[in-house]
């Protein structure tokens, strides 16, 4: 490695100590210092069109050339001397981070570009490597299908998380996903939310019951059902959707007057779940039977069941939160009952069922 320090006055001096530790290769702007620390592959030569060459005393001679041409970011070097003793010294406008593929092994020349993080191959899928050699960094220039800082992200358009992570300026809209990739389901319309869940991009999936729906009239167990309708796409897409998602969520609310939902295990109330299975636990729980999200905080409005509504009084109450168990969404169909009894107690309730939303990257 070599270290080339040129310093001219003193008030240059702060700017350039600083930069001297975090650069490979700096040059203060009004070309008064510079320096660069170069490290050399030897017998290797870099296949580019060159700046100049010149016949130098050595290595040191090289570095000073390159160092004091603007233009000039590494340089090859001859092993063997000419006659007078003097080496080759080529001196060249790229480096070998940008041109890793004109690199190659050479019995008479050695190739020297400025240390870099580069040196580490941090891009991943033939991403391209552009040092910032004043602060000791790089970026990526990914081929056109991958993304992210290093490249390592295939451009899926399988979520909106997926599209927003490769699109960072991606806007709210409608937009065409297709969660297992090629083949298996078909692609299909979504809205994605690229504000909600600090930005990460949230697919919304909206459904026919999204509206707060009065139940009345229904008395015996499940005796009342609402089905749940996705907007053009079918169960098995949405199974693909939560697949592909590292979170889903559904948010579900029931408000009640002298109506019950859960009632420890004697059930009037329950959601269905895409396997059409019957769910025993309410929004805001992830699994615990007969409970509410009052029921997990022991803060029921009846201590002795796990759900504000189960109390069967006469206050409007409610039961509500987020179902987060990606691997039952999205609910199917919610079935009450114990409205029956309208003339004594005017039993009612209503329910509230949010979309289907599913973010993060897998
Ligand atoms: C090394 O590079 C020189 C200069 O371009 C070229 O003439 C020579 O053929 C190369 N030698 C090998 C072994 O690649
Ligand atoms: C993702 O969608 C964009 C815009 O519609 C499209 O240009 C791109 O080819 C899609 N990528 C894949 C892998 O299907
Ligand atoms: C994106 O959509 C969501 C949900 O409709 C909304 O709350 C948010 O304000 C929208 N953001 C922008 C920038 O339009
Ligand atoms: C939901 O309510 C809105 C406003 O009252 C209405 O325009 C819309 O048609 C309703 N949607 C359904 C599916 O009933
Ligand atoms: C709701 O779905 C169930 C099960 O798929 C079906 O048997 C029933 O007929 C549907 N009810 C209505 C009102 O569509
Ligand atoms: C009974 O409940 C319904 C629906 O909540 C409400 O509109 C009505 O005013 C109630 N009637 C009485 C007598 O409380």
């Amino acid at each position: 490695m070599l270290l080339l320090p040129l310093l001219v006055s003193f008030p240059l001096l702060f700017n350039l100590m600083f930069a001297m530790q975090n650069s490979a290769l700096y040059r203060y702007p009004t070309g008064r210092a510079s320096f660069g620390k170069f490290k050399c592959d030897p017998f290797y030569f870099l296949w580019e069109e060159k700046l100049t060459s010149s016949m130098v005393e050595d290595k040191l001679d090289c570095t000073f050339l390159c160092v004091g041409e603007p233009k000039c970011y590494s340089f090859n070097i001859a092993v063997y001397p000419d006659s007078k003793g003097l080496y080759l010294c080529e001196l060249l406008a790229t480096d070998k981070y940008r041109e890793a593929e004109k690199v190659h092994a050479n019995a008479t020349f050695h190739h020297c570009s400025p240390s870099s993080p580069c040196e580490s191959a941090p891009c991943k899928n033939g991403g391209v490597c552009v040092p910032e050699y004043e602060r000791n960094s790089y970026h990526c220039e990914c081929k056109p299908v991958f993304c992210g800082t290093h490249c390592k992200r295939y451009k899926w358009n399988r979520t909106c998380s997926d599209i927003k992570y490769c699109n960072p300026e991606a806007k709210n809209g409608s937009y065409v996903i297709d969660p297992d990739g090629e083949g298996g389901v078909k692609p299909f319309k979504v809205f994605c939310d690229m504000t909600d869940k600090d930005g990460i991009g949230v697919t919304v999936v909206s459904h026919d019951s999204e509206n707060r729906t009065l139940v009345a009239g229904f008395e015996a167990p499940g005796s009342y059902w609402r089905n749940v309708t996705y907007d053009e796409t079918s169960l098995i897409q949405l199974t693909s959707l939560t697949a592909s998602s590292a979170h889903c969520e559904q948010f579900i609310k029931y408000e009640c007057y002298h109506s019950v939902i859960l009632s420890n295990d004697d059930m009037y109330g329950w959601w269905v779940s895409r396997d059409d299975e019957k769910m025993k636990y309410w929004g805001g729980v992830n699994s615990v039977p007969f409970k509410c999200a009052c029921g997990l905080t022991d803060t029921c409005a009846d201590s002795s069941y796990g759900c504000n509504c189960d109390k069967n009084d006469l206050n409007w109450r409610e039961d509500s939160g987020l179902l987060t168990d990606k691997s039952k969404l999205p609910v199917i169909q919610m079935r009450f009952g114990d409205t029956g009894d309208i003339v004594l107690y005017n039993e009612s309730g209503y329910h509230t069922l949010g979309p289907l939303e599913c973010y993060g990257l897998i």
